[in-house]
């Protein structure tokens, strides 16, 4: 039999070559090869000699739905899709620093009647213990330990007579001996967090894997891990804001881009169960460039504010800036005021931010940055107690979007009378629930050239602005 060769492989593109190369020919990407020999198989045990047969089992069959395990931390379990499953393995990714570990220690202490393994590669036991006395959880039953060795941790879980929930913190800080590079590299973050998801199924505990995020995006090496594991959460939020998101982005349990919104304050992450509240606090109404865009966030309404400024520009090309928001989405929003409404804002810089930190994804919100910019560009304020919703066509339709009724709903809780909004697709929204307009004076808007009537923009304005 001959010897097997082994090979380079592109960890990036899966482009194979016999010799090492820094950078791989053919996706050119750098450091991606990685050696792999191939198994070299026993005689005759190819076309499936030699395997055994798997049982095939029809759809439908008794399967109950997994038994959950609640956290006590609400905003935390509804994102999970409603507590904890046993033998699943959540990511948990972020920023280094944004509260991953103080979330993760709230929830271990909040398991009540669990066996709960806490294992530490990035803090000391002394710090993990003084974080825990000033979040006043000291007298949580926790296993606490700080190991960085994955065959000693996965030894220890094995070994642990009750176990029902364990945290890795983080993923990145774990090495196998096996492997011969550095912590924190891909192979070392799949090897290891496989050994450990393995460990969890066998023992049926659930397993949160801490990941941080690199200064791209993505987790470091960890993108491998996403597909990995049952559940992906990211931690988000901005440093300069007390308010931090939980949104799941990937969940075999539950729904994904559902969000849980967090405070932190100086005793630790705390819930809150009204985020619109929060988000707008700090607005002052009868403010030109302002709007308040009623959105859905996973299955819950969220209302935020949306500013826009709009100024002339001093630069040659003019200047875009988003916060929350998608650069892309903008760029067509002032495209279709230009060209279906003659409203000219190619020569103006244009600032747009969603207040509070969140961000944005939901095509919903075209309407109500284009009532920001237009508000901005004609230095009338949208009314203080309106919302506004709706997706943008190119055409300049204003189209209907999901979920009306909720929207509305949260808007008439928070004390808004109007709201300017596509009407209804022809199909009720049957998930809602009745119909709440009667609290609340919609306008219609068939046409984004209907908002802009609002605002008296008109052919004086669009030649002044130099049309
Ligand atoms: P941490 O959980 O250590 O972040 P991560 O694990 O994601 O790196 O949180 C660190 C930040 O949180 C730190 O800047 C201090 C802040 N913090 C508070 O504001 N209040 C608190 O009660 C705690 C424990 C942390
Ligand atoms: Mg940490």
């Amino acid at each position: 039999m001959a010897k097997a060769k082994a090979m380079f492989v592109c960890q990036s593109c899966g482009a194979t070559t016999t010799k090492w190369q820094g950078k791989c020919d053919s996706c050119g990407e750098w450091n991606t090869m990685a050696e792999e020999t191939p198994r070299a198989l026993p005689k005759g045990a190819t076309g499936g000699k030699g395997g055994s047969k798997i049982a095939f089992v029809s759809l439908k069959g008794q399967s109950a739905a997994p038994p959950r395990r609640k956290m006590g931390i609400s905003e935390f379990d509804r994102v999970c899709g409603g507590g904890l499953v046993a033998g699943s393995a959540i990511l948990v990714g972020g920023d280094p620093g944004i509260g991953k570990s103080t979330l993760l220690l709230q929830a271990c202490a909040g398991l009540t009647g669990a066996s709960c393994a806490y294992i530490t590669g990035e803090e000391s036991i002394d710090q993990v213990r003084l974080r825990a006395t000033r979040l006043g959880l000291e007298g949580a039953p926790v296993h606490l330990a700080s190991a960085t060795n994955v065959r000693d941790v996965v030894a220890s879980l094995e070994n642990m007579p009750a176990l029902d929930v364990a945290v890795i913190d983080s993923i990145q800080t774990m090495y196998a001996d096996t492997v011969d590079s550095a912590p924190g590299t891909v192979t070392q973050v799949r090897t290891c967090a496989h050994e450990l998801i393995q460990v969890a199924k066998r023992r049926g505990f659930a397993l949160f894997l801490v990941g941080h995020v690199t200064k791209e995006g993505t987790l470091a090496g960890p993108r491998v891990l996403e597909h990995m594991v049952d559940t992906v959460l990211y931690f988000e939020g901005d440093r300069g804001h007390q308010f931090r998101i939980l949104r799941a982005v990937k969940n075999r349990f539950g729904p994904t881009d559902e969000i849980g919104v967090f405070e932190m304050t100086d005793l630790g992450l705390r819930e809150v169960t009204n985020p619109s509240a929060l988000f707008l606090a700090e607005r002052r109404g009868n403010v030109s460039g302002s709007c308040v865009f009623a959105g859905i966030e996973g299955t819950r309404p969220v209302l935020v504010e949306i500013q826009a400024l709009v100024a002339p520009t001093t630069f040659g090309t003019p200047r875009r800036a988003v916060v929350g928001w998608d650069m892309g989405r903008l760029n067509m929003v002032t495209a279709v005021l230009e060209s279906r409404c003659g409203v000219a804002m190619g020569s103006n810089d244009i600032y747009l931010n969603v207040a509070g930190g969140l961000r944005i994804q939901e095509p919903a919100a075209d309407l109500a940055v284009a009532a920001a910019l237009l508000s901005a560009l004609s230095s009338e304020p949208v009314p203080a107690e309106a919302v506004v919703f709706g997706e943008i066509g190119l055409s300049g339709e204003v189209r209907a979007v999901a979920q009306r009724d909720l929207r509305l709903k949260e808007a008439g809780k928070l004390g808004f009378k109007r709201a300017w909004a596509p009407k209804p697709s022809t199909a009720p929204d049957k998930r809602s629930a009745k119909p709440t307009s009667g609290e609340i004076a919609v306008k219609d808007i068939g046409h984004v050239q209907d908002i802009v009537s609002l605002f008296g923009i008109d052919a004086t304005e669009r030649t002044r602005s130099g049309h």
